[in-house]
């Protein structure tokens, strides 16, 4: 079999051993991040996409209450960024055809230049047009749009409102190649903070959304009317009447918000727009409503509230197509006591609320919700806060062909119904959780329990999930991580030889950050031994359950034995890659650069052990479930294995090299080492039965995002199962043979794995002013939901640091909620490594 392989690898250099492992998301389920837009196809029943900012595009399926990924294939670490969707189309004229504008960041968090990727085939393959600019689908104002609108009169017409100053672009062959609209300057004057250096929120915000008036006749064979909203507190809506050839500003229009929405009613030949003083999706304190009357030129302020009622902006704004005159906002953000949405059925000139203060604190509600498509939301969220109907609402949107349906994104999940008119009759609506399929979580680690908890999935925004059995896969948990409930777990290990023994860790500030669960991680309790100026990093759980060491984002690495108070270790740097043993509870090791350090006396004193040859950093340890002492270290140069408690290593033979995750997992006969790293096949997801001799690609076509965001574990109960962590897709799982020492039955040869679905065209015009030069982001999937009443809390991750403190070679220079030092000292760089953490290299 063995030979068989190396003789074809041998006859044709292009292909390469994979098996075939079949991909599906671990259903945790109701999303779990930020949707800034959804869309509705304007004439084809049911046919809606919703786009993520770090997580692709999903597509409604038929039944109206379930979604697909469309955009797993194209997302590979070198494409990682395909996943931050600015911007979705639909082709009136052909429901088949979708396009979206793709690009993670503006500033250099993202190395690339954006997209406009265009489908024929509702998202099954894309083609793509790549811009000479960046594309931000994780930045501020992401949810103003949509910025990419195809003309209703001619399907070669598209046009893409950029930002960063980049202006106006059209498309004159169906997404094929853009070219600058040169006669459209107004590219936009708002920055949503002029103070941030570090390239986030300092950049242009652009352009926020392109729409047609499809009741203005046609120019030279095109929609002659066109509307541009801008991020400008100025003059921000700008009209052509000549197909695009010339434009102005609408006369007599509102300044000092920025226009979030622009909505056409053809049948009363209006345009509504909402507004709100932030760009979004976290800010926003004041904000309007207005209706533009297109023929007679006139503004109405249709503003829901006034006075002290009004301290959001507006974002979400739903048109019923069958219904004229009848409208649905949302509150932007309103975070608390609750988001508000308005109903309207005459044009805006009277409105009612979804719910009422009776008397404080009471408040009738004019729905019903029901969570359960995803009960952990009702558990950790909608039951624990004032804020039941979300906040980060910027799309709201209902069926153009059934006035019943609607859909809203939030920055947990997607809300939704069927029963959208009964607002205007019995006054009471059902609004449930809608975003089955969704699954948009940013996976920090995965972790599964030989004899104990399947999978333990802590995540990034809603703290952590526990399955218990193989079994629980597809069902959505009951419950997140609660009591307590960190917003971000960042980290969880088990005790090996006591396996219901659990210890996490959280990312946030100012409160308690570890957690111990005696029950695998069903329940769980504060650990008191730290206190609340820690956080963050990582945690290891020595094997007898007796210690906990943890790396910290902030303090260093700790130690505490017995529940006794956290103290330094001294001996290991800051930021330190741990791991414990999982046999013998006195070891523990560590890696800081290019040292391995051991621990035999429980974590207390570390010292050097064995050499990495070559290797400069170390990014994991994982260590054997079964036998004491033995180990693999993953390093940018590949992975070492040592079998004496880390006091030699020995590089692995196979060529997967430059490893970041990697773990163990059960095999037929013994365990399937897994390793996230660069091999024959590109950088992606190998596994090797013969402890790293050979390799296979186990992640065939199904696209993980970056590879050094990706977190890995080997199922320790179901034989060859494994589980991935997303930055943004969720969890997956998938069960296969390897081949390699023990003879992979399953193994088969195939084409590249690598080779991208993804066929490329250039831009065929002049490239516009440089894009501003930027370094940091903040942005995640979904705000932190601060369980309080205060309507100052959770008003912000912006990680926005006035220190000029620096930090130091491996520290933490970024990512949401950190407050410390954001540059490094001299001849670091801090470099991404997701949205929580970035660091000094
Ligand atoms: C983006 O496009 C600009 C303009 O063509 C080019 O100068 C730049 O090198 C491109 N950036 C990348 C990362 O390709
Ligand atoms: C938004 O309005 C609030 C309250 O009126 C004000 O404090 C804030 O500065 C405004 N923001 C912008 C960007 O104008
Ligand atoms: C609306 O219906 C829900 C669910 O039946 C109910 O809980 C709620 O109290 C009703 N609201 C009012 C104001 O009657
Ligand atoms: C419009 O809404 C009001 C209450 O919000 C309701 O009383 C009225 O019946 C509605 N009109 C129609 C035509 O649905």
């Amino acid at each position: 079999m063995r030979t068989h392989q190396i003789l074809q690898l041998a006859a044709a250099s292009a292909l390469s051993v994979r098996a075939a492992y079949t991909w599906q998301n671990v259903r945790i389920g109701g999303g779990g991040g930020f949707t800034p837009g959804i869309v509705f196809h304007p004439t084809s029943s049911g046919v809606a996409y919703a786009r993520m900012d770090i997580g692709g595009l999903y597509k409604l399926n038929a039944g109206d209450d379930s979604w697909t990924p469309v955009t797993d294939t194209i997302a590979d670490s070198s494409n990682w960024h395909n996943w931050g969707v600015d911007a979705v189309a639909l082709d009136p004229q052909d429901d088949a055809k979708v396009y979206m504008a793709v690009g993670m960041y503006t500033n250099d968090w993202d190395p690339s230049n954006g997209s406009i990727m265009r489908s024929s085939d509702q998202g099954a393959t894309w083609e793509s047009c790549d811009l000479d600019f960046k594309v931000g689908g994780n930045m501020p104002g992401r949810g103003m749009g949509e910025r990419l609108a195809v003309d209703p009169a001619n399907s070669d017409i598209i046009y893409f409102g950029a930002r960063s100053g980049n202006g106006l672009w059209k498309s004159t062959d169906g997404g094929a190649s853009f070219s600058q609209v040169e006669s459209y300057t107004a590219v936009g004057t708002f920055i949503a903070d002029a103070t941030d250096t570090y390239g986030y929120s300092n950049d242009i915000q652009g352009l926020a959304w392109v729409t047609f008036d499809s009741t203005s006749g046609t120019t030279g064979g095109a929609t002659s009317r066109i509307f541009v909203g801008t991020a400008s507190l100025d003059e921000s809506v700008f009209v052509s009447e000549d197909a695009g050839s010339t434009w102005t500003a609408v006369d007599g229009q509102p300044t000092g918000y920025l226009p979030h929405k622009g909505r056409l009613q053809p049948d009363e030949g209006a345009l509504y727009l909402t507004y709100s003083n932030g760009s979004g999706p976290y800010d926003g304190t004041d904000g309007s409503v207005w209706r533009y009357e297109i023929e007679a030129a006139t503004w109405t302020d249709i503003t829901p509230v006034s006075g002290d009622s009004l301290y959001f902006g507006f974002g979400g704004l739903g048109v019923d197509m069958q219904n004229p005159g009848t409208l649905v906002v949302a509150s932007l953000n309103s975070w608390w006591p609750d988001a508000q949405l308005f109903r309207t059925n005459d044009s805006g000139a009277t409105w009612s609320p979804i719910w009422e203060w009776t008397s404080y604190p009471s408040m009738d509600y004019y729905y019903g919700m029901y969570t359960d498509k995803a009960p952990w939301i009702n558990a950790g969220f909608v039951s624990q806060d004032t804020k039941r109907l979300g906040w980060m609402i910027e799309t709201l949107e209902i069926d153009p062909l059934d006035g019943d349906h609607w859909l809203y994104g939030t920055g947990l999940t997607v809300f939704g119904g069927h029963d959208l008119t009964n607002w205007d009759t019995t006054h009471n609506i059902t609004i449930e959780v809608l975003a089955d399929g969704i699954e948009e979580m940013s996976v920090q680690q995965v972790v599964s329990v030989p004899g104990g908890s399947e999978l333990l999935a802590a995540v990034g925004d809603d703290s952590g999930f526990t399955f218990a059995s193989a079994s629980d896969l597809d069902t959505s948990p009951e419950t997140p991580w609660m009591t307590p409930m960190f917003t971000t777990s960042g980290s969880v290990d088990y005790a090996g030889n006591s396996v219901d023994s659990v210890v996490r860790i959280g990312n946030e500030e100012g409160d308690y950050m570890v957690a111990l669960s005696s029950d695998g991680g069903v329940s769980w309790s504060i650990d008191y031994a730290t206190d609340t100026s820690m956080y963050g990093g990582s945690v290891a759980y020595s094997a007898d359950a007796d210690t906990v060491l943890w790396s910290t984002s902030n303090a260093g690495v700790v130690r505490s034995q017995y529940q006794s108070s956290f103290v330094a270790v001294s001996s290991l740097a800051d930021s330190s890659v741990i791991a414990s043993d999982k046999s013998d509870n006195s070891y523990f090791y560590a890696g800081s650069g290019s040292t391995f350090y051991v621990s035999s006396d429980i974590a207390a004193s570390f010292s050097e052990g064995g050499t990495l040859d070559s290797a400069s950093e170390i990014r994991d340890i994982v260590t054997h479930p079964d036998n004491a002492g033995e180990m693999y270290v993953s390093t940018d140069v590949g992975i070492f294995s040592s079998t004496d408690y880390g006091s030699s290593f020995t590089a692995v033979s196979g060529d997967v090299t430059g490893t970041y995750h990697i773990a163990l997992g059960v095999g037929s006969s013994d365990y399937i080492l897994y390793a996230f790293g660069t091999g024959s096949s590109g950088s992606r997801l190998y596994a090797s039965a013969d402890g790293g001799s050979s390799w296979t690609d186990i992640q065939g076509d199904q696209s993980f995002g970056a590879v050094n965001t990706c977190v890995v574990a080997g199922s320790m109960n179901e034989a060859g199962q494994v589980y991935v962590g997303t930055n943004g897709r969720g969890a997956f799982y998938a069960q296969g043979t390897v081949g390699g020492g023990s003879g992979g039955g399953s193994t088969t040869t195939t084409t590249s794995a690598t080779s991208s679905s993804v066929a490329t065209t250039s831009t065929t015009s002049k490239s516009s002013t440089s894009p501003v030069t930027a370094e940091e982001s903040t942005a995640s999937t979904a705000t932190p939901t601060t369980i309080s009443t205060s309507a100052t809390t959770a008003t912000t991750t912006s990680a926005t640091s006035t220190s000029t403190e620096l930090a130091s070679h491996w520290g933490q220079c970024g990512g949401v909620s950190w407050t410390g030092p954001t540059e490094c000292g001299d001849g670091y760089t801090c470099t991404y490594q997701n949205d929580y953490y970035s660091q000094c290299l």
